[in-house]
């Protein structure tokens, strides 16, 4: 069992979802992906809530789906900027257990490279070396509110077995 909800967050495809699934699934407690609720909510895909309304509405609406996770059991998982907005970083600290999923910029590349680049509105339509930068940009803006995890996880070295430990 695990005493607190625990949030995972971290970069754009640094496997939130993936290993999110896989925490409940071995500690057999519920999952609940941010993403998906916003998506639920709104009737639409991101992009095009993002390009309806904008990149402000998504962020007011996504804290609003976070803070609804206030006393809820189970394994969380984030949008990447979820913890960049508003005061989010020190809610999620207060209410749970906050892990960052850390990836180097390049394997983030190498792993957005590989997924579809549409589903996500910041980066829309960018390749090679261009989407590099921006990776590297982006993750150095947002590095100050994630290494405020209280787990880092270098994405290099690890595995279910020590995911589990960490968070038990
Ligand atoms: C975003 C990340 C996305 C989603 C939205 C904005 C971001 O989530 O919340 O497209 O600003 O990093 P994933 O990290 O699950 O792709």
């Amino acid at each position: 069992m695990i005493q607190k909800p625990v949030f995972l967050i971290g970069f754009m495809g640094s496997g939130k979802t993936t290993w999110g699934k896989k925490l409940a699934n071995a500690l057999q407690v519920p999952f609940v992906d941010l993403d998906h609720e916003i998506v639920e909510q709104i009737g639409m895909s991101i992009p095009e809530y993002f390009s309806k309304y904008g990149e402000e509405k998504f962020r007011e609406l996504e804290r609003e789906v976070l803070i609804a996770q206030q006393n809820k059991s189970g394994i969380i998982s984030t949008g990447g900027g979820t913890p960049c907005y508003f005061q989010n970083m020190d809610w999620l600290l207060d209410n749970g257990i906050v892990l960052y999923l850390k990836h180097s910029p390049k394997s983030l590349w190498n792993r957005l490279n590989q997924s579809d680049i549409n589903k996500r509105p910041a980066l829309k339509g960018m390749t090679g070396d261009h989407l590099l930068q921006f990776i590297e940009s982006k993750l150095e803006e947002r590095a100050p509110f994630y290494d405020r995890a209280h787990i880092l996880v270098d994405q290099l070295n690890t595995n279910l077995e020590e995911l589990v430990s960490l968070v038990k």
